[in-house]
């Protein structure tokens, strides 16, 4: 948080399938695992290109999450479905140490393509709905303190959730 790049709107991926693009995706799947995170955005790796990646089995960082496919999402565009809000904790490798209650639209419908350029379209609430957000947010320089309303409900990790493994 504070680098101007993740302030800024990233620039759509133009080449898909290539082996560049690939060990980008390489790099930001191990920089995600080291870090305990369940989704990454370039521009966190100082990388001003529209792609993102998330996925959850089970997570150290979020233990009560539900799964969320594994997935690799270039160009992204998001539609709120309905009126409904969901509250809920969000963390962010790019804010660490600290958590905040951010409300977003309860169920949305995500587009995209994958590396090699097919298109993705699904329809998602929960803890999926939740990621993809947080996640698109990155790609149009928000972060998710700038989503919250409540800045009581925002606070360090260890303070909040002593339960939690100190990580970030
Ligand atoms: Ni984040």
């Amino acid at each position: 948080m504070g680098d101007p790049l993740l302030t800024k709107a990233a620039l759509p991926v133009t080449e898909f399938g290539t082996d560049e693009l690939r060990q980008l995706i390489e790099d930001m799947f191990d920089t995600m695992h080291v870090a305990g995170g369940v989704g990454l955005a370039a521009p966190q790796i100082g990388i001003s290109l529209q792609l993102v990646i998330f996925g959850v089995d089970k997570s150290e960082r979020y233990p009560d999450a539900e799964q969320v496919p594994q997935t690799i999402l270039l160009n992204p565009r998001i539609t709120p479905l309905g009126n409904d809000e969901a509250l809920a904790w969000e963390g962010c490798l790019s804010v660490p140490g600290l958590r905040g209650e951010v409300p977003r639209p309860a169920r949305v419908r995500y587009q995209g393509f994958d590396p090699e350029g097919w298109p993705i379209d699904r329809t998602v609430e929960g803890f999926h709905a939740r990621v993809v957000q947080h996640e698109f947010d990155h790609l149009i320089g928000r972060l998710y303190p700038s989503r919250m309303r409540d800045f009581t409900r925002f606070g360090f990790t260890d303070i909040l959730f002593p339960e939690l493994e100190r990580k970030t």
